[in-house]
């Protein structure tokens, strides 16, 4: 049977890889008790709501309820198909697919990624000819030498010509499709005289173009690639793809506003550097953010524009539970200007010495305050204290206090009472937000249900389990139930062997039995299975079916009129009251 056999391929892909690993390689990991724990990728979370088994090699969010295998995993994090995410993991997992079914489609965008290999190749070798010498000069004048060509496929887009989409029409790529990806403008190259810096999207392939002015006649210094099918500025950041590895390993990354900045920062080996590319910073960008590293140093430009950028980022990223430290550059220096300025040691010192967010805010309320206005000192003073409010280390409080009641000649004590109304508000927030998560977990099940779905999971843990149903020595209540038991009976009969998180996939299509599934794999059970603690489960489900089988002929017996038939009846109760005795 030809799908058993690829079930077969899928359950031996799923065998040879340990979740907790390849959900490490996505989001940091942390192991508490036999589990371990992260932030949930699929929802807008700051705690560590997933937890990720080793032992039963599933996920789980407590908070939104996401789960599966690690199928379901990939799937939803590259926002990807099964099939896809089975060739992944398949490669990951050194499984060869050569079963038909799961030979690689063609990708719907396929063509646009090889339009821009190819258009890649042809900018740089642009610059390696004699009409790139002038742009050459302006690189290595900009201290970027040949080798970081290399490393960043820096190209060049030619003067005033339209060599590229006759390149590319040639090679049989119509200008619609050209138009469409933002190569072409009407019937021209879109780019024309511009260094050519690629952009790559979330998979490391090359999805559009930021092309730089040099010789100073144009308009834009950036001309970027439009929103096409495969490329948008907002959903990426900069370097995303290379820095991967290194911020996961340093669990930390350096968010900067340009390019340029980024790749001066990587030829001096900081690595876990990534670039808005432009002040602001969307909730795409958030959440690629959060799926490396919650720990982020902000190294926006030393302008008025970084200034703000810091403030409005650094903000919305503590909102969102990042914890921000924050570098300051001076003289409106932008990270590559003070590397080439100040050299390696001092912007690696930088990084050693970078502040706290709120430390960093304080500061910048202090600015342009008249302080020989009472409304704004007092207005001030209430912001720091605000802001004080987020410190969670009591010392610190103190000494802001300290210096704020000196600085400006106010009773500690009259600051203190301000400060801990803020701090009850910043804590009933925090409070609140944990009882949300409580109140989606448990919605207070009554004991038969807890005897039903236990013995669901010891079904999925345990022969002996399956064989007691499979003989009718107890059913379940609810028809939701009673499928996924009838599943797993069929599964084991096929397969000879039941894995749940091999389960998963084979339940993939059925939404409210992979649900209820979840739900059971979630719950705290007792992992020894004795047969004393069985047939107590068996008997609670017993008891329940007895219950509302005699619920039902007190009904029936209700609605009959014969004497006759309600004796018979009320003959039956009696029988199965003393049964279940
Ligand atoms: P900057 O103006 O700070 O540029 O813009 P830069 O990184 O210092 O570049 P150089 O050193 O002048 O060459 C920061 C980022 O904003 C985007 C670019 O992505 C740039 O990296 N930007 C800037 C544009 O998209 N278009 C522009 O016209 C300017
Ligand atoms: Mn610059």
């Amino acid at each position: 049977m030809k799908s058993q056999e690829a079930n077969h391929t899928v359950s031996e892909i799923r065998s040879k890889l340990d979740i907790v690993e390849v959900i490490s390689s996505y989001l940091p990991l942390i192991q508490k008790g036999k589990n371990f724990f992260g932030v949930c990728p699929f929802h807008d979370d700051t705690n560590p709501s997933m937890s990720v088994s080793h032992e039963k090699q599933i996920y789980r969010c407590f908070s939104c309820g996401a789960s599966g295998n690690v199928f379901t995993f990939v799937q939803e994090y590259e926002h990807i198909s099964f099939r896809q995410a089975l060739i992944q993991l398949a490669e990951r997992a050194g499984v060869s697919l050569n079963s038909i079914s799961y030979q690689k489609k063609e990708d719907k965008y396929d063509k646009f990624y090889e339009i821009y290999q190819i258009a890649h190749k042809y900018y740089l070798n642009n610059l390696k000819t004699n009409l790139g010498k002038k742009a050459k000069e302006y690189l290595h004048s900009r201290t970027i030498d040949d080798a970081m060509i290399k490393e960043f496929g820096i190209g060049l887009s030619l003067d005033t010509s339209n060599d590229l989409i006759q390149l590319l029409e040639k090679k049989g790529y119509n200008l619609n499709e050209l138009n469409e990806i933002g190569l072409a403008n009407s019937n021209h190259d879109l780019y024309n005289g511009r260094i050519m810096f690629p952009l790559k999207d979330l998979s490391g392939r090359i999805v559009g173009f930021s092309g730089r002015r040099y010789d100073g006649k144009k308009e834009n210094k950036y001309v970027n690639t439009k929103v096409t099918p495969i490329f948008q500025k907002g959903s990426i950041l900069y370097n995303y793809y290379d820095a991967r590895e290194h911020i996961r390993r340093k669990n930390q990354v350096l968010l900067m506003e340009g390019f340029m900045a980024a790749i001066r920062s990587i030829t001096i080996g900081v690595k876990n550097v990534v670039s808005l590319m432009g002040t602001a910073m969307t909730k795409d960008q958030i959440s690629l953010l959060k799926r490396l590293s919650l720990n982020v140093i902000l190294c926006f430009d030393g302008d008025e524009a970084g200034v703000q950028a810091t403030i409005s980022n650094g903000e919305e990223l503590e909102k969102q539970g990042f914890h921000v430290r924050v570098i300051e550059l001076s003289d409106g220096l932008d990270p590559d200007d003070y590397i080439l300025k100040y050299g390696k040691e001092s912007f690696l010192s930088l990084i050693e010495n970078a502040i706290n967010y709120s430390d960093f805010k304080i500061k910048f309320l202090k600015k342009g305050v008249n302080f020989n206005s009472d409304e704004e000192v007092s207005d001030y003073i209430n912001q720091v204290l605000l802001e004080t409010s987020k410190f969670s280390d009591e010392i610190r409080r103190e000494l802001i206090l300290k210096t704020l009641a000196k600085e400006f000649n106010i009773g500690y004590n009259t600051l203190e009472k301000r400060l801990s109304t803020y701090l009850e508000h910043t804590q009933k927030e925090n409070k609140r937000e944990k009882k949300e998560i409580v109140r989606l977990e448990s919605k207070k099940p009554n004991k038969y249900e807890i005897a039903e779905w236990t013995i669901l999971y010891y079904m999925l843990m345990n022969s002996k389990v399956r064989n007691l149903f499979e003989q009718g020595k107890f059913t379940f209540s609810k028809e939701r139930e009673r499928f996924l038991a009838s599943e797993i009976i069929y599964y084991n009969q096929i397969y000879g062997t039941l894995v749940p998180a091999d389960f998963y996939t084979y339940l993939q299509d059925k939404k409210e039995l992979l649900e209820l599934l979840n739900h059971v794999l979630s719950l705290e059970i007792e992992e020894k299975i004795t047969d004393e603690i069985i047939n107590q489960y068996i008997r609670v489900i017993r008891e329940n079916s007895v219950n509302l089988e005699i619920d039902r002929l007190r009904k029936t017996m209700k609605e009959k009129n014969d004497p006759l038939e309600k004796a018979r009846i009320a003959e039956e109760i009696r029988k199965l009251k003393m049964g279940s005795e």
